[in-house]
């Protein structure tokens, strides 16, 4: 799938949220990368009656791009479906490493009010850890 503008991103982390399994805390989010190829490739988050091991939207569709094979990855958007979200679905501490790792450039967080705003990697994680010199 080649996209054509932000909206399309969100609207696919949107629609992947619906697939989120949140029993535990009715918080459904989803989020969706476009890679380099220009491919949008989606995850939702899924819980775990052991709560730790839940995993969250963006773990799911980071860790779904590298296991399709593909490594570049400029745009991530996230979105939660539940009224909770009006403060910003913003990525957890943990998910702001990851996006590190792979350096998505850009991270578009939307609200339940439908605003969105579009941050850099390193506004979400200054300072990140790499082993990179
Ligand atoms: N969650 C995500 O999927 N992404 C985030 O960036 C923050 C939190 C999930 C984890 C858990 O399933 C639920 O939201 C409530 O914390």
């Amino acid at each position: 799938m080649h996209v054509e503008n932000d909206d399309v991103l969100v609207a696919a982390a949107r629609r992947a949220a619906e697939q989120a399994y949140a029993p535990y805390s009715n918080f459904r989010v989803g989020a969706a990368i476009l890679t380099a190829s220009g491919e949008i490739v989606t995850g939702c988050n899924v819980e775990n009656s052991a709560y730790g091991s839940s995993i969250c939207a963006e773990a799911n569709a980071i860790t779904s791009v590298i296991a399709q094979g593909e490594r570049a990855m400029a745009t991530i958007a996230v979105a939660c479906i539940d009224a909770e979200s009006v403060g910003g679905a913003y990525p957890c501490g943990n998910c702001r490493q990851l996006i590190n790792e792979f350096r998505i450039g850009r991270i578009i967080v939307t609200t339940g009010v439908g605003e969105s705003r579009s941050h850099s990697d390193a506004e979400l994680l200054p300072y990140g850890f790499t082993l990179e010199p």
